[in-house]
C-alpha cells in the first residue's frame, strides 16, 4: 500500500466581495498517493488556481479537511503554514520567478538556505548539483538566469523546487510562457521525475500536457468531475 500524500475531504472555499459569494470549491474530495502524476484541468473561473493555493498552504479553506502526511493542516497559523509551505511544497509556477542577480547555482540552493534547520555548505552543494543534474542543467550553474532560455529557466525552476525534497511539487500552468518545443522539453523533465519518485500535482488548460499525467481530475464550477485513484485508473 502507497503512503497518503495528501488528502482534502470535503473542501469548500467561498470568496466574500461586497454582496457576492462566490463558491469557487465545493465538497471536493482528494486522495494523492506517493508517486502519483495528477492533472487538474478545466475552463478558466472553476476553481483550478483556488485548489491549487489551498494545496500550496497559500489560502484556507472555508470548510473541510485538509492533510499532509497525516498531519491536519486545516487550521494552521499565517507562520505555521509558511514553515510547512517551506518544507513539503515545491511550487513550479508559469512565471519561472528565478532572480537574475543570483546564478543558477544560487538560485537552485535558496530553499535550502532559507531552511530553519542549518544545513552544511557541502550538503548543498551536493543537492543542488543532483537536482542540477536531473533536470539536465549541471552545465549551466554558473549561468544567470536571464542568460538561459524560457525553457531552461523553467527547468532552473524546477530544480529549485525540488532541492528541499518537498512531499509534492505543486505546478500551475508550467508551459503557459514557452513556445511548444521547450514546453515539450519542460513536460519531458516533469514525466521522468514522476518515474522516479516524485510525486506531482499540476494545473493546466492545455488538454495535451493533462493527458501525460497518470490521473486526470476536471474541474467545473468548483466541483471535481471525475475522482478515480490511481488504484482504479490501472
Ligand atoms: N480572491 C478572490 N476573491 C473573490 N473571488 C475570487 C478570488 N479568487 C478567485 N475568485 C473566484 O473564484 C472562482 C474560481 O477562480 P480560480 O480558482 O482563479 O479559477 P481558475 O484558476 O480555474 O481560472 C472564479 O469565479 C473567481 O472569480
Ligand atoms: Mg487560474
Amino acid at each position: 500500500m502507497k503512503n497518503i500524500k495528501i488528502q482534502m475531504n470535503n473542501i469548500s472555499k467561498v470568496f466574500e466581495t461586497d454582496e457576492i459569494e462566490t463558491h469557487a470549491l465545493k465538497d471536493i474530495n482528494v486522495t494523492i498517493y506517493e508517486g502519483d502524476y495528477i492533472s487538474i484541468s478545466g475552463p478558466s473561473g472553476c476553481g483550478k488556481s483556488t485548489l491549487l493555493s489551498i494545496l500550496g498552504l497559500l489560502d484556507m479553506p472555508t470548510k473541510g479537511e485538509y492533510y499532509i502526511e497525516d498531519q491536519n493542516v486545516s487550521s494552521l497559523s499565517l507562520d505555521q503554514a509558511a514553515e510547512m509551505r517551506n518544507s513539503k511544497i515545491g511550487f513550479i509556477f508559469q512565471s519561472f520567478n528565478l532572480i537574475d542577480e543570483l546564478s543558477v547555482f544560487d538560485n537552485v540552493a535558496l530553499p535550502l538556505r532559507y531552511q530553519t534547520k542549518k544545513v552544511t555548505k557541502e550538503t548543498i552543494t551536493n543537492r543542488v548539483n543532483e537536482c542540477l543534474s536531473l533536470v539536465g542543467m549541471s552545465h549551466r550553474a554558473r549561468h544567470k538566469p536571464n542568460q538561459l532560455s524560457g525553457g531552461q529557466q523553467q527547468r532552473i525552476a524546477i530544480a529549485r523546487a525540488l532541492v528541499a525534497n518537498p512531499a509534492i511539487l505543486l505546478v500551475d500552468e508550467p508551459t503557459g510562457n514557452l513556445d511548444s518545443n521547450s514546453g515539450d522539453q519542460v513536460m519531458d523533465v516533469l514525466e521522468k521525475l514522476n518515474e522516479q519518485g516524485t510525486t506531482i500535482c499540476m494545473v493546466t488548460h492545455d488538454p495535451r500536457y493533462a493527458d501525460m499525467a497518470k490521473i486526470q481530475l476536471k474541474l467545473l464550477d468548483g466541483a471535481i468531475l471525475t475522482t478515480p485513484t490511481l488504484q482504479e485508473a490501472i
